[in-house]
């Protein structure tokens, strides 16, 4: 694999089978008592968060330190970024320390890929504005296979703010390059004007639900939001919200995800996503097994 993990389109469909494979191997060694693997003892990686997380953040922590990493968090409120310094002198700061492995997430987008151009340790992108969350598709990719098996030929509907959604554009590229069909549902005010070639839009919840063997309900992301994308909240969740009823239209053994952190009541009802069908808690676990094999296999570790 290449030096960096920055988007989904470093990764060929073999690669992503092959994080998706390793990833198994360590979810088998997380199910141990001891649940600490010696293989990258010794390296240095830094976790530098310039927005919000809980998934990704303490997941990411745990997997480096499941591998027997040493890990250093950089959390922007508590920094001299407060004080004004500016992105290109904290990442040379950090880079001084030596760090093998840099995990990033920053509101904006292509500050990943900026990053990977200036340090010699490879950078993973933790989400970047709107445009990508590599390791989130991949995750989500990992539950997939493990409740429905194969990709080819089943049916993914992505549901919600896709317009502001870095998981949309990253679960599109990985999921359609493993061969599944990927269909976008919501408000034309948040579906992006020019979809990709091959990806259907559907503006009816019902409409664009029947058949589906997968439901990706997306957070509205009300922070990226300029303006007004729809008239409330109420009425978002009326004809948006993923609700027990709407999901009669879904394949019979369908399974309905969300990456978190959710609305509740906005764009998922508490039915669904306490029911049996959602796997949102699993998509949580197996983030630290597929970062893990990440971390692992980023700049050719396994060559
Ligand atoms: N899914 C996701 O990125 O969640 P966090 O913002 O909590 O990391």
């Amino acid at each position: 694999m290449k030096k960096d993990l920055v988007s989904i389109k470093d990764l060929t469909a073999d690669e992503i089978r092959h994080i998706l494979v390793t990833a198994s191997t360590f979810k088998d060694v997380l199910k141990r008592d001891i649940k600490k693997v010696p293989t990258l003892r010794g390296k240095t990686m830094v976790n530098l968060f310039f927005e919000p997380s809980t998934r990704t953040r303490t997941s990411f922590e745990l997997a480096q330190k499941r591998l027997s990493a040493d890990v250093l968090n950089f959390s922007v409120t508590t920094s001299s970024v407060v004080k004004g310094e500016s992105l290109y002198d904290t990442l040379r700061t950090i880079q001084s320390y030596g760090a093998d492995y840099i995990v990033i997430r920053h509101p904006c987008s292509g500050t990943p890929h900026l990053l990977s151009k200036i340090v010699r340790a490879s950078v993973i992108n933790a989400g970047d504005g709107i445009n990508e969350h590599p390791t989130q598709a991949l995750l989500d990719a990992f539950t997939i296979q493990e409740k429905l098996g194969e990709f080819k030929g089943l049916e993914v509907a992505i549901v919600g703010d896709i317009l502001h959604s870095r998981v949309a554009r990253s679960n599109t590229l990985c999921l359609r390059a493993l061969g599944a069909n990927v269909r976008y549902v919501g408000p034309p005010t948040l579906i992006p004007t020019y979809l990709p070639k091959g990806i259907r839009a559907f503006y009816n919840l019902q409409e664009g639900l029947r058949g589906v063997d997968v439901v990706m309900a997306l957070r509205v992301q009300k922070e990226r939001m300029d303006r007004g994308f729809f008239p409330s909240e109420r009425e978002y969740f009326k004809l948006y919200g993923i609700a027990e009823e709407r999901l009669q239209m879904a394949a019979p053994n369908a399974v309905v995800m969300h990456p978190g952190p959710m609305n509740r009541g906005i764009e998922i009802s508490s039915e669904v996503a306490d029911s049996e069908r959602a796997v949102i808690l699993e998509q949580v676990t197996n983030g630290i097994a597929v970062r893990m094999a990440v971390l692992y296999l980023v700049g050719g570790a396994d060559a």
